[in-house]
This record gives structure tokens, sequence and C-alpha cells, in this order.
């Protein structure tokens, strides 16, 4: 069901101890209001006891990535089953930097989603354009192929399980934020073709979130314009107080 959400995305950052001195924080400082799902990804070795810290509050723990497979020899790799044998039952699956630095093709992210569905988990895609793709016009093809490469086999009802998150690759980490118009239009026509594929219901049912150097100073504007349910949040979220600031402007 869509709502507002607001994900941390902690990629390579904190160490075990790091890690629970920002929950600690996160804790103190979060609005105790529902309006809004909280969600932290920490590295997978800070998973299990993230889950143990959050236990009785209403900040979700998800994974930032895992395999297609069910199990077996893939060495350094993690496993649906295993993530959810430990609480966590949503999954960032398709960053770009997934994409780029381990040649994840959307048929490989396609096999993630699947895997995540079958084991009822809820999963945030990721999709955007590279630079050169919006420098040549191309953004709005290769959004569509992304989508539909990755997510688009699916039913309806699977749909239900999917987030989608839309993070410009230039934007990312650069502080070159997409201008709300900008994210406005790439989120209505992502909706647009989700309605095209499926119907108006599942479009109008999914969230998708907005990734791309999201700032305190920026967030409310972003999270205003009518298609985007908030944010998948870097660099940000490793800060408590511009984290709880961006959780704030999604309220
Ligand atoms: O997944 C979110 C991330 O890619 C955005 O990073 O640092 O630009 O907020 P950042």
């Amino acid at each position: 069901m869509r709502h507002s959400i607001v994900a941390g995305n902690w990629k390579m950052h904190k160490t075990y101890s790091e890690t629970h001195t920002l929950l600690d924080e996160l804790i103190e400082k979060l609005p105790s209001g529902k309006e809004v799902e909280v969600i932290v990804a920490p590295t997978f070795v800070n998973l299990a006891s993230a889950v143990a810290h959050l236990e009785g509050t209403n900040v979700q723990v998800a994974a930032q990535n895992m395999h297609q497979a069910e199990g077996g020899a893939f060495t350094g790799e993690i496993s649906a089953q295993m993530l959810t044998s430990i609480g966590v039952e949503t999954v960032i699956i398709g960053h770009s930097e997934r994409r780029h630095f381990f040649h994840e093709t959307d048929a490989i992210l396609a096999d993630k989603v699947n895997t995540a569905l079958r084991h009822n988990m809820r999963v945030i895609y990721c999709i955007g354009e590279e630079l050169k793709d919006r420098e040549n016009k191309q953004f709005l093809n290769v959004i569509f192929n992304q989508l539909r490469d990755g997510l688009f086999h699916l039913t309806k009802e699977q749909w239900s399980n999917i987030v989608i998150a839309y993070e410009p690759v230039w934007a990312i980490g650069t502080g070159m934020t997409a201008s709300p118009e900008q994210a406005q239009e790439i989120h209505a026509f992502i909706r647009q073709e989700i309605d095209r594929k499926y119907d108006k219901s599942v479009a109008e049912n999914t969230s998708i979130l907005y990734g791309g150097s999201v700032k305190p100073s920026n967030a409310q504007e972003i999270f205003s314009k009518p298609d985007v349910d908030g944010g998948l949040i870097g660099g940000a979220a490793l800060v408590a107080d511009d984290f709880v600031a961006i959780v704030n402007a999604a309220n």
C-alpha cells in the first residue's frame, strides 16, 4: 500500500559500535508518529544486532542487497532466508552501485526480485539514469527499460511488495540533487508506465521514493511533489540530526 517512506541506505559505513551509537541517537530523536515509515539499512554484519536494538520501535531494518540463489557455493553472499531468519523483511535491490561496480544486469536483478518475493520480502527496487543518458535525452527510455526488464514480469499481486526508488546516478553522492520538478516528472512517468502495464490501482498503490543527495535543506520541497512518496537517503542517513530532519520533512 502506498505510503510515505524515508529509508537510510548506510552503504559500506559504520562499524558495530558506530551502528549502535547512531541507532541510539535515532531512537532518541526520531518523531514517534507513524505517518512516515522509517527504515535503516546497515551493512550485513550489523543487521541482526540492529533488528534487536530497534525491537519495539517503529524503525524497520532493510538489507542493502541479497543473492538470487536459495543457498550454496557463493562465497561471501547472503540469501533471502538468511535475512528473514534474523527478522529482516525488506531488501534494497538494483542500487546503481550494485549495477555499476558488481555488474548486476536487469536479468540478475529480476532473479533477485523473484527470490525476495518468494520469501515474502518487500523490495525497494532502484532505477535511475546516468548523466550521459540525461545529456543525450535517453533517460526516459533507460528508466522504462529498467522497469520493464526488472519488474514487468511480475503479477499485479506481487506488486504489493514492491517499492520503487528513483535515483538518478548523477545525483548520488554528488550534491547535484535533481530539482523537485525533475523528480516529479520522472516519478509521474514511472507511475504512468506502471498504470499502462498493469492498471491505475497498482500504479496508485506503489510508493515511489526519490534518492540522490537528499538533504535537510531540500527534502521538504522534493517530498511535497504529488508523485514523490519519500526518499532513499545515503550520506545524510549517517548523521542522526540530518536523517531526523529529513524524516520530519516527510511528515
Ligand atoms: O541509496 C541512496 C543513495 O544512493 C543516495 O545517496 O548520498 O546521494 O543521499 P546520497
